[in-house]
């Protein structure tokens, strides 16, 4: 008989948290039992789940005790304060918050790029950036092939990766610019709509903000590269949902685009969408809903002979975020690492 599992959704009724409802449902996840968490402020809410409203319930002390998995997706004050006690309760965490993603006992991890990686895990593992984790998918069949020695990307991120919330204040930003009034900011330092502005995270003293650092350091950490070379420009775009990203790739030999193209053809969670004729390639709006990194415009970079061009869409609330979530949730399960390894130890 098939195992299943007691999941709690913290965040459940954030951006991510509602798309790890739909995702659980869609891939018949094994549950044995679901607890959707969110804030105080949510109490009395349902959500639905498989043709039921369930309940959104309060964290408490004892909210983890009979939990297998937590999906947690509030932020990284809400995971520092919660998940060491939901593993402390026996629960293994996979956690989409920045809190303990660079921290050097704790996997971080995208099934398509390092699995193996998850094994280890001591109760959390860290699910990265968003970004990240898209950029992750759509190199890393080509640094298989042949190591990546430099990346320069620059992102467009939809308002999606700050939330529900915000997602909610481009439209409403929006409305008031077309109706000639000013448009008001409560999540955004600017107005989003009809605008775009360098990510607004803490700069550091190099001037790269938190999120270019994340796509540095989580990418090394990711692909097992602690040298790689890694430069960012992160930029806020109005575009509701779904990122896109410009990387350019420097290798130390000459990688062909025919190459790489047939490559990214085959690679798990990738699809190629270039139509060179219609001049029509990955688009936010296509991306939308979908599972796949959709990568195009693979070419030469004609400014260095080692140097190859690509452009991605993905859905960073999927991909980005719950998607890569539940597949690791699958991973454990597939290969019965649910239980922490200290634990499996013993
Ligand atoms: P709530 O809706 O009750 O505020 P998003 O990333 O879309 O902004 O969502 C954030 C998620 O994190 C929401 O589900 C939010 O719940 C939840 N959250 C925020 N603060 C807390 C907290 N202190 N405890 C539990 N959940 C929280």
């Amino acid at each position: 008989m098939a195992e299943s599992y007691r999941v709690a959704i913290l965040g459940a009724t954030g951006a991510v948290g509602t798309e790890l409802l739909t995702l659980l449902e869609e891939r018949s996840f094994p549950l044995a039992s679901l607890k959707l968490l969110a804030s105080a402020r949510s109490v009395g809410h349902t959500l639905p789940f498989k043709g039921e409203a369930l309940p959104v319930e309060a964290v408490d002390k004892k909210t983890f005790d009979e939990v297998d998995i937590v999906l947690a997706s509030a932020g990284g004050y809400t995971s520092k304060e919660w998940v060491p006690q939901a593993v402390a309760a026996g629960a293994v965490v996979i956690d989409n918050s920045s809190a303990f993603r660079m921290d050097p006992t704790v996997p971080l991890v995208v099934p398509e790029v390092n699995p193996h990686a998850a094994a280890s895990h001591r109760g959390i593992i860290a699910n990265p950036n968003c970004t990240t984790i898209l950029m992750a998918v759509a190199i890393y069949p080509l640094h298989q092939v042949q190591p990546i020695r430099r990346i320069v990307a620059a992102t467009y991120q939809s308002a999606s990766g700050a939330g529900a919330k915000a997602m909610e204040e481009v439209k409403v930003q929006a409305q008031a610019i077309l109706n000639g009034q000013e448009p008001i900011t409560n999540i955004f330092p600017y107005p989003l709509a009809f605008n775009l502005f360098p990510h607004n995270s803490k700069l550091n003293e190099q001037g790269y903000c938190e999120e270019e650092m994340k796509m540095v350091n989580e990418s090394r950490k990711i692909l097992g590269s602690p040298d790689l070379r890694v430069t960012a420009t992160c930029v806020r775009v109005p575009v509701l949902r779904a990122h896109s990203e410009a990387i350019n790739l420097e290798f130390d030999q000459p990688f062909s685009p025919v190459k790489a193209r047939e490559i990214l053809r085959q690679a798990p969670g990738v699809k190629v969408v270039e139509d060179w004729q219609a001049n029509y390639f990955p688009m936010p709006i296509d991306a939308s809903g979908q599972d796949d990194v959709l990568v195009g415009r693979i070419r030469q970079d004609i400014s260095h002979p080692c140097g190859l061009e690509l452009w991605l869409s993905g859905d960073q609330i999927r991909k980005g975020a719950a998607l890569n979530a539940v597949q690791i949730a699958e991973l454990l399960i597939e290969k019965n690492w649910v239980k922490p390894a200290v634990a499996m130890a013993n």
